[in-house]
């Protein structure tokens, strides 16, 4: 496989759906509900997921996409190469705040995460990777990650998640916003853990996130010696939704063990 063909044509994919999602703001946008009231899709999201799987399916068409919107591949097995993309990740951004939202791509083959991107639209700020060659924010390579105490730790994590819920114990979690240095949530996934890979954020903790959301971000992070895992501390499986947890390494096993506890 031609990894280095294959990185190229991938950023000069994403560059140009970048482009078609900055002049969809001249256009109508059409906003509508998903799963519930607040899981918004536009038709947007749907042109820009269109657009990359044309692309892909013609010039790779033994490779398999796995896309939010669901015009890729019906994806059971992590075999063979399959692009895991998520066409705008922070929809909700994208609609009420024009910014903060990014294109997310993971390249992996037989389940390991060769090339990762996240392309901040707005900032026109790009992260990405090759696997085992370092991971850059635009044409700049990111630093290892190194070891920082939690008190002296930004921790991205959404208020859902202190209050209470059914996904973990949120009495410890309240104890781990007083232990930590401060919390921040943007609204995106993909650029929370972009955040996390440069150091911005020390950490990013999600209850329910898809592999489109993490697939390109976890190549990145893991390029810098960020640790990525569900909460059981386990590679995420990246075939369906799971809790999330990406840290600097050290941070991450003090809140798996001390603060993000799931239910029984
Ligand atoms: C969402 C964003 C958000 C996260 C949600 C995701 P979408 O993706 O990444 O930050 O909390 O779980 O579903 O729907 O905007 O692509
Ligand atoms: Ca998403
Ligand atoms: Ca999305």
């Amino acid at each position: 496989m031609n990894w280095g063909h294959i990185d190229r044509y991938a950023k000069s994919l994403i560059k140009e759906a970048g482009h078609l999602i900055r002049v969809s703001f001249y256009k109508q946008i059409d906003v509508e509900t998903k799963a519930d009231a607040n899981d918004l899709v536009t038709n947007i999201d749907r042109e820009v997921e269109r657009f990359f799987i044309s692309r892909i399916k013609r010039d790779f068409p033994t490779h398999r996409i796995l896309g939010e919107e669901g015009f890729g591949d019906d994806v059971q097995s992590l075999e063979g190469v399959i692009w895991m993309l998520d066409p705008i990740d922070g929809t909700m951004n994208f609609v009420h705040q024009k910014r903060n939202f990014a294109i997310s791509l993971g390249i992996y083959a037989d389940g390991v995460g060769m090339l990762g991107y996240i392309y901040d639209v707005m900032g026109d700020d790009f992260y990405y990777a090759v696997k085992g060659e370092g991971a850059y924010l635009n044409h700049e390579r990111l630093p290892q990650l190194e070891i920082t105490p939690l008190s002296d730790a930004i921790i991205g994590i959404n208020a859902s998640w202190v209050a209470p819920n059914r996904h973990i114990d949120n009495e410890k979690v309240i104890e781990m916003v007083k232990a930590c240095r401060g919390t921040r949530s943007y609204g995106s996934a993909a650029i929370e853990l972009a955040h996390v890979s440069t150091g911005r954020l020390d950490a990013y903790v999600s209850m329910r996130l898809s592999p489109w959301d993490i697939a390109g971000g976890i190549v990145i992070a893991q390029e810098v010696g960020a640790v990525a895992t569900n909460l059981k501390g386990e590679a995420p499986g990246l075939l369906g939704q799971e809790p999330f947890i990406v840290a600097r390494p050290g941070l991450h096993r003090e809140l798996l063990t001390n603060y993000i506890q799931l239910k029984q």
